[in-house]
Protein backbone atom coordinates (compact mmCIF):
# COMPACT_ATOMS: atom_id res chain seq x y z
CA UNK A 1 0.00 0.00 0.00
CA UNK A 2 0.99 3.67 -0.70
CA UNK A 3 0.20 6.52 0.80
CA UNK A 4 1.06 9.11 -2.07
CA UNK A 5 -0.87 8.64 -5.78
CA UNK A 6 1.51 6.97 -8.70
CA UNK A 7 0.19 8.66 -12.07
CA UNK A 8 1.37 6.34 -15.21
CA UNK A 9 1.47 8.59 -18.90
CA UNK A 10 2.77 6.55 -21.26
CA UNK A 11 2.19 6.72 -24.94
CA UNK A 12 3.96 7.28 -28.39
CA UNK A 13 6.82 9.48 -29.66
CA UNK A 14 6.19 13.18 -28.85
CA UNK A 15 2.62 12.89 -28.06
CA UNK A 16 3.40 15.46 -25.48
CA UNK A 17 3.74 13.13 -22.30
CA UNK A 18 6.66 14.78 -20.94
CA UNK A 19 5.20 18.32 -21.06
CA UNK A 20 1.68 17.15 -19.60
CA UNK A 21 3.85 15.13 -17.16
CA UNK A 22 6.20 17.68 -16.19
CA UNK A 23 2.54 19.59 -15.84
CA UNK A 24 0.69 17.62 -13.41
CA UNK A 25 3.55 16.57 -11.06
CA UNK A 26 3.82 20.52 -10.47
CA UNK A 27 -0.05 21.09 -10.09
CA UNK A 28 -0.41 17.77 -7.86
CA UNK A 29 2.51 18.46 -5.94
CA UNK A 30 4.36 15.19 -6.83
CA UNK A 31 7.73 14.38 -8.29
CA UNK A 32 8.07 13.50 -12.32
CA UNK A 33 10.32 11.35 -13.80
CA UNK A 34 10.78 11.06 -17.76
CA UNK A 35 11.85 7.65 -17.63
CA UNK A 36 12.68 8.00 -21.72
CA UNK A 37 15.93 9.91 -20.49
CA UNK A 38 16.82 6.35 -18.73
CA UNK A 39 16.72 4.58 -21.98
CA UNK A 40 18.45 8.13 -23.60
CA UNK A 41 21.12 8.13 -20.82
CA UNK A 42 22.01 4.22 -21.88
CA UNK A 43 22.41 4.92 -25.48
CA UNK A 44 23.93 8.06 -24.63
CA UNK A 45 27.45 6.47 -23.60
CA UNK A 46 27.07 3.68 -25.59
CA UNK A 47 27.52 6.13 -28.55
CA UNK A 48 29.96 7.79 -27.05
CA UNK A 49 31.89 4.85 -25.86
CA UNK A 50 31.45 3.69 -30.17
CA UNK A 51 29.57 0.39 -28.63
CA UNK A 52 27.14 -1.21 -31.17
CA UNK A 53 23.33 -0.83 -28.98
CA UNK A 54 22.51 -3.15 -32.02
CA UNK A 55 24.64 -5.98 -30.98
CA UNK A 56 26.23 -5.03 -27.41
CA UNK A 57 24.16 -5.52 -23.54
CA UNK A 58 24.33 -2.14 -22.37
CA UNK A 59 22.74 -3.83 -18.82
CA UNK A 60 26.16 -3.15 -17.17
CA UNK A 61 26.16 0.65 -18.31
CA UNK A 62 21.82 0.65 -17.10
CA UNK A 63 23.34 -0.07 -13.76
CA UNK A 64 26.37 1.90 -13.79
CA UNK A 65 23.82 4.76 -14.40
CA UNK A 66 24.12 8.32 -12.05
CA UNK A 67 22.01 11.31 -11.68
CA UNK A 68 24.49 13.03 -13.99
CA UNK A 69 23.88 10.92 -17.02
CA UNK A 70 20.31 12.02 -17.23
CA UNK A 71 21.15 15.91 -17.02
CA UNK A 72 23.39 15.81 -20.11
CA UNK A 73 21.49 18.10 -22.49
CA UNK A 74 22.60 16.04 -25.55
CA UNK A 75 20.45 13.26 -25.13
CA UNK A 76 17.32 14.06 -27.56
CA UNK A 77 19.56 14.16 -30.61
CA UNK A 78 18.42 12.05 -33.41
CA UNK A 79 21.07 9.31 -33.26
CA UNK A 80 20.18 9.26 -29.50
CA UNK A 81 16.30 8.72 -30.47
CA UNK A 82 17.19 5.82 -32.50
CA UNK A 83 19.73 4.27 -30.06
CA UNK A 84 17.47 4.21 -27.47
CA UNK A 85 14.84 2.71 -28.95
CA UNK A 86 17.57 -0.61 -29.82
CA UNK A 87 18.88 -0.34 -26.37
CA UNK A 88 15.09 -0.81 -25.04
CA UNK A 89 14.88 -3.94 -27.00
CA UNK A 90 17.26 -5.29 -24.41
CA UNK A 91 15.45 -7.32 -21.43
CA UNK A 92 18.73 -7.01 -19.35
CA UNK A 93 18.81 -3.24 -20.36
CA UNK A 94 15.39 -3.00 -19.06
CA UNK A 95 15.32 -5.01 -15.72
CA UNK A 96 18.65 -2.78 -14.74
CA UNK A 97 16.22 0.33 -15.14
CA UNK A 98 13.00 -1.37 -13.91
CA UNK A 99 13.90 -1.07 -9.56
CA UNK A 100 15.41 2.40 -10.16
CA UNK A 101 11.52 3.82 -11.22
CA UNK A 102 9.67 2.01 -8.93
CA UNK A 103 12.08 3.40 -6.25
CA UNK A 104 11.40 6.65 -7.24
CA UNK A 105 8.11 6.51 -6.85
CA UNK A 106 7.98 5.01 -3.10
CA UNK A 107 8.11 7.87 -1.11
CA UNK A 108 6.19 10.34 -2.20
CA UNK A 109 4.24 9.09 -4.92
CA UNK A 110 5.24 10.18 -8.76
CA UNK A 111 4.24 11.21 -11.88
CA UNK A 112 5.95 9.10 -14.39
CA UNK A 113 5.78 9.07 -18.28
CA UNK A 114 7.35 6.27 -20.90
CA UNK A 115 5.92 3.41 -22.83
CA UNK A 116 5.22 1.09 -20.30
CA UNK A 117 4.38 2.68 -16.90
CA UNK A 118 0.62 1.23 -16.71
CA UNK A 119 1.84 -2.10 -18.01
CA UNK A 120 4.98 -3.33 -16.30
CA UNK A 121 6.41 -1.01 -14.06
CA UNK A 122 3.15 0.16 -12.15
CA UNK A 123 0.50 -1.85 -13.21
CA UNK A 124 -1.05 -0.65 -10.21
CA UNK A 125 -0.55 2.67 -10.74
CA UNK A 126 -3.45 4.71 -9.37
CA UNK A 127 -4.20 6.65 -12.31
CA UNK A 128 -2.98 5.48 -15.92
CA UNK A 129 -2.77 8.53 -18.96
CA UNK A 130 -2.30 7.16 -22.79
CA UNK A 131 -1.40 10.27 -24.72
CA UNK A 132 -1.60 9.97 -28.17
CA UNK A 133 -2.02 11.82 -31.46
CA UNK A 134 -1.45 11.32 -35.62
CA UNK A 135 1.89 11.08 -36.64
CA UNK A 136 1.95 13.88 -38.48
CA UNK A 137 0.61 16.00 -35.52
CA UNK A 138 3.23 14.83 -33.39
CA UNK A 139 6.09 15.10 -36.35
CA UNK A 140 5.25 19.27 -36.32
CA UNK A 141 4.91 19.21 -32.61
CA UNK A 142 8.36 17.65 -32.88
CA UNK A 143 9.61 20.36 -35.51
CA UNK A 144 8.44 22.95 -33.80
CA UNK A 145 10.38 21.84 -30.39
CA UNK A 146 12.98 21.46 -32.01
CA UNK A 147 13.35 25.07 -33.10
CA UNK A 148 11.48 24.43 -36.44
CA UNK A 149 10.30 27.69 -38.46
CA UNK A 150 6.46 27.81 -39.86
CA UNK A 151 7.78 29.21 -43.35
CA UNK A 152 11.35 27.54 -43.69
CA UNK A 153 10.96 26.45 -47.52
CA UNK A 154 12.23 23.03 -46.58
CA UNK A 155 9.84 22.75 -43.80
CA UNK A 156 7.56 19.48 -45.31
CA UNK A 157 10.66 17.84 -46.01
CA UNK A 158 11.76 18.42 -42.67
CA UNK A 159 8.84 17.48 -41.20
CA UNK A 160 8.80 14.34 -42.92
CA UNK A 161 11.52 13.08 -42.11
CA UNK A 162 10.77 13.36 -38.45
CA UNK A 163 7.13 11.93 -39.01
CA UNK A 164 9.15 9.15 -40.99
CA UNK A 165 11.60 8.34 -38.10
CA UNK A 166 8.89 8.51 -35.19
CA UNK A 167 6.20 6.13 -37.14
CA UNK A 168 9.46 3.52 -37.57
CA UNK A 169 10.52 4.10 -33.43
CA UNK A 170 6.65 3.58 -32.69
CA UNK A 171 6.92 0.46 -34.52
CA UNK A 172 10.24 -1.32 -33.17
CA UNK A 173 8.67 0.12 -29.41
CA UNK A 174 4.95 -1.87 -29.83
CA UNK A 175 6.66 -5.04 -31.66
CA UNK A 176 9.67 -5.82 -29.70
CA UNK A 177 9.16 -8.48 -27.38
CA UNK A 178 9.83 -7.55 -23.41
CA UNK A 179 7.28 -4.50 -22.58
CA UNK A 180 6.17 -3.21 -25.95
CA UNK A 181 3.99 -0.11 -25.85
CA UNK A 182 0.81 -0.77 -25.55
CA UNK A 183 -2.39 1.18 -24.09
CA UNK A 184 -2.86 -0.17 -20.49
CA UNK A 185 -6.64 -2.22 -20.39
CA UNK A 186 -7.61 0.41 -17.51
CA UNK A 187 -5.87 3.46 -18.83
CA UNK A 188 -7.79 6.25 -20.48
CA UNK A 189 -6.51 7.66 -23.34
CA UNK A 190 -6.40 11.40 -24.68
CA UNK A 191 -6.79 12.05 -28.16
CA UNK A 192 -4.77 15.32 -28.44
CA UNK A 193 -4.87 16.67 -32.61
CA UNK A 194 -7.23 18.97 -31.08
CA UNK A 195 -5.87 20.08 -27.89
CA UNK A 196 -3.33 22.21 -27.56
CA UNK A 197 -1.26 21.65 -24.10
CA UNK A 198 -2.82 23.34 -21.66
CA UNK A 199 -6.41 21.72 -23.07
CA UNK A 200 -4.04 18.30 -22.25
CA UNK A 201 -3.51 19.23 -18.95
CA UNK A 202 -7.00 20.72 -17.90
CA UNK A 203 -8.20 16.96 -19.39
CA UNK A 204 -5.41 15.16 -17.64
CA UNK A 205 -5.84 17.03 -14.65
CA UNK A 206 -10.21 16.30 -14.46
CA UNK A 207 -9.65 12.74 -15.24
CA UNK A 208 -6.84 12.03 -12.36
CA UNK A 209 -9.10 14.13 -9.45
CA UNK A 210 -12.31 11.94 -10.33
CA UNK A 211 -10.18 8.86 -9.67
CA UNK A 212 -8.22 9.50 -6.51
CA UNK A 213 -11.68 10.96 -5.62
CA UNK A 214 -13.48 7.26 -6.62
CA UNK A 215 -10.19 5.92 -4.87
CA UNK A 216 -10.91 7.69 -1.41
CA UNK A 217 -15.00 6.80 -1.85
O1 LIG B 1 10.41 11.85 -26.09
P1 LIG B 1 10.16 10.67 -26.99
O2 LIG B 1 8.74 10.23 -26.87
O3 LIG B 1 10.61 10.89 -28.40
O4 LIG B 1 11.08 9.45 -26.48
P2 LIG B 1 11.40 9.02 -24.97
O5 LIG B 1 10.16 8.94 -24.17
O6 LIG B 1 12.49 9.86 -24.45
O7 LIG B 1 11.92 7.53 -25.17
C1 LIG B 1 13.04 7.19 -25.99
C2 LIG B 1 12.99 5.69 -26.25
O8 LIG B 1 13.20 5.01 -25.02
C3 LIG B 1 11.66 5.17 -26.78
O9 LIG B 1 11.58 5.20 -28.21
C4 LIG B 1 11.62 3.75 -26.24
O10 LIG B 1 12.28 2.84 -27.09
C5 LIG B 1 12.40 3.84 -24.94
N1 LIG B 1 11.55 3.83 -23.74
C6 LIG B 1 11.08 2.63 -23.27
O11 LIG B 1 11.29 1.61 -23.90
N2 LIG B 1 10.35 2.57 -22.13
C7 LIG B 1 10.06 3.69 -21.44
N3 LIG B 1 9.37 3.60 -20.30
C8 LIG B 1 10.52 4.94 -21.91
C9 LIG B 1 11.26 4.98 -23.09
O1 LIG C 1 7.39 13.49 -24.07
P1 LIG C 1 6.91 13.41 -25.49
O2 LIG C 1 7.98 12.95 -26.42
O3 LIG C 1 5.67 12.58 -25.63
O4 LIG C 1 6.49 14.86 -25.96
P2 LIG C 1 6.96 16.31 -25.44
O5 LIG C 1 8.40 16.43 -25.62
O6 LIG C 1 6.39 16.56 -24.09
O7 LIG C 1 6.12 17.30 -26.41
C1 LIG C 1 6.46 17.58 -27.71
C2 LIG C 1 6.09 19.03 -28.05
O8 LIG C 1 4.69 19.12 -28.29
C3 LIG C 1 6.42 20.08 -27.00
O9 LIG C 1 7.11 21.15 -27.63
C4 LIG C 1 5.06 20.58 -26.52
O10 LIG C 1 5.03 21.93 -26.20
C5 LIG C 1 4.16 20.31 -27.73
N1 LIG C 1 2.73 20.07 -27.48
C6 LIG C 1 2.30 19.28 -26.44
O11 LIG C 1 3.11 18.81 -25.64
N2 LIG C 1 0.96 19.02 -26.26
C7 LIG C 1 0.06 19.52 -27.12
N3 LIG C 1 -1.23 19.21 -26.94
C8 LIG C 1 0.48 20.30 -28.18
C9 LIG C 1 1.83 20.55 -28.35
Amino acid sequence: TRSAPVIAVDGPAAAGKGTLSKRLAEVLGLPHLDTGLLYRAVARRMLDEAVDPACTSGEAVARALVPEDLKRTDLRTPDVDAAASLVARDQGVRQALVDMQRLFARAQGAVLDGRDIGTVIFPDADVKLYITASARTRAVRRYMQNGGSETAPDREAHISEIEQALIARDHADSTRASAPLRMADDAVKIETDALDAAEVLAEALRITKAALERQKA
